[in-house]
């Protein structure tokens, strides 16, 4: 009741908004002017870049000041554009229920619907009977179940690859794995769009990180020559980039490794279930499994679940396995996560079509919002980010979508360069043709509405 009564109260001070600002902007001046008379009026009441990234110095009071002196959260939630925290009441096909209503979400990385698959939660379902809620430590110790071999044994085959370990998220898999090969005098050259686990782990490992311009062979080839004569090299890169969707250039990066003696890393998250033969990742799809030395994926998306794995040449994962903080000092993921994604896995191997149809919505949609107007990316890949460039017109747009019924993601900076914010849609199998024309007709009617595409 609390919720939906919040929800109505961002509802009326969004519609006040609209009102404002169609008296605001000339509905027929040119789609360009009319979006930067609508900027200019938004951001006289939250200049999302003034209030979040350059917020005012915090007084000297202490190390809690700038937690009193930040107010950018505040300030969304006032004009009834804060987008974040959502909480979600029920779920059903590509359909969640949020502040009482249902809306058709394109905020999910569950890209073949098998989170809730009633295959996978009756093999969770077991696993919680027999093994309980948790594994009461670390794999290391006295956590590791028989059924997270059986998985790493049922990954390593799918995969063709010697060994595998199952981590607590895909996170973690990222950065213990970075944290522990990269040592003192070695160096990783990691793209700049890589994902925030990426950074993590070269952050804490005590080697040299060189982050090279996003998907830029020149680049990576001009900072591989600086380093040529280091012999610890490690190539570092998503297989599809979270945010852009953008597929990784590994041909040309097997390349350069090769050139430059170097090893390569690529984190599959979300080109697991998605790309390649099976599903296998953009690893398979350029058929270059064994130039990758290590794939790190996640069970976070296609997968359905929770948790994360590294596979590689089995010496490799056993020193990982006996080195990696972030796999030793936590706790095991748990039976029901393991045994589900168990069940996951031999649903994408026995049904491939779920992959089609996800292919087939992707290219759907993108269809459609091309002919929109909006810039596409020309792949399968199902991350279709719609770039609108200013912050808090990006915020006011995700809310005018919720409140069409569709749930989005915003990107905003940091997480995407400042002035490049963008709605972050995400297409999965689950999706019904009359979801995607809805989607669609939304897109269309705000897109035209707010001057972010022709009229
Ligand atoms: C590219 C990429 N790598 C790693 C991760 C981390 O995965 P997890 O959510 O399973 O910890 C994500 C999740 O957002 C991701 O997008």
């Amino acid at each position: 009741m609390l919720y939906f009564k919040s929800y109505k109260r961002s509802l009326t001070l969004v519609k006040n908004l609209q009102k404002q600002i169609e008296n605001e902007a000339q509905n027929d001046s040119p789609p360009h002017q009319k979006r930067e008379k609508i900027i200019s009026f938004l951001k006289n009441k939250f200049d999302f870049q003034q209030s979040h990234l350059r917020p005012a110095a915090p007084s000297n009071n202490g190390i809690l000041s700038k937690c009193q002196e930040y107010d950018a959260p505040d300030q969304a939630r006032e004009l009834g554009i804060y987008p974040y925290f959502r909480k979600i009441e029920g779920a059903r096909g590509a359909h969640v229920a949020i502040d009482g209503r249902w809306v058709i979400t394109v905020s999910t990385n569950d890209y073949l619907g098998l989170t809730r698959d009633p295959r996978v939660i009756a093999s969770a379902q077991e696993a919680l009977e027999k093994f309980g809620a948790g594994c009461t430590g670390s794999r290391f110790l006295n956590g590791t179940l028989s059924l997270h071999k059986e998985l790493e044994d049922e990954l390593s085959s799918f995969l063709g690859r010697e060994d595998t370990i199952v981590m607590s998220t895909g996170f973690q898999a990222n950065q213990g794995t970075i944290a522990c090969l990269l040592g003192r005098k070695d160096v990783a050259f990691s793209d700049r769009e890589n994902h925030a686990s990426i950074y993590e782990g070269c952050a804490v490992a005590p080697g040299k990180t060189i982050r090279y311009r996003h998907n830029d062979m020149d680049h990576l080839e001009y900072c591989l020559k600086k380093f040529k004569d280091v012999p610890g090299k490690l190539i570092i890169t998503d297989s599809v980039f979270s945010m852009s969707g953008d597929i990784a250039n590994l041909p040309g990066i097997v390349k350069l490794a090769h050139d430059y003696s170097a090893c390569v890393l690529v984190d599959e998250a979300h080109g697991l279930g998605v790309i390649g033969e099976g599903g296998r990742g953009v690893t398979d799809h350029y058929d270059l499994t064994r130039e990758i030395d290590i794939y790190v994926g996640t069970f976070s998306k296609s997968l359905g679940s929770i948790g994360g794995f590294v596979s590689a040449g089995s010496k490799v994962i056993d020193y990982i396995r006996h080195k990696a903080s972030a796999f030793i000092f936590t706790a095991a993921l748990p039976p029901a996560s393991v045994a589900g994604v168990s069940a996951a896995l031999d649903v994408l191997m026995s049904e491939p079509e779920r992959i089609e149809r996800l292919h087939e919505n992707t290219a759907y949609v993108k269809k459609g919002l091309f002919e929109l107007g909006f810039q596409v990316n020309n792949n399968s890949v199902p991350i279709v980010p719609l770039k609108i460039g200013d912050e808090t017109l990006t915020l006011f747009l995700n809310q005018l979508l919720f409140e069409e019924g569709i749930f989005a993601g915003v990107a905003v900076s940091p997480v995407v360069p400042p002035f490049n914010a963008m709605i972050r849609t995400s297409y999965t199998a689950s999706h019904t043709p009359e979801d995607l024309d809805c989607i669609l007709a939304a897109f269309s009617k705000l897109g035209r509405q707010l001057g972010v595409i022709p009229a």
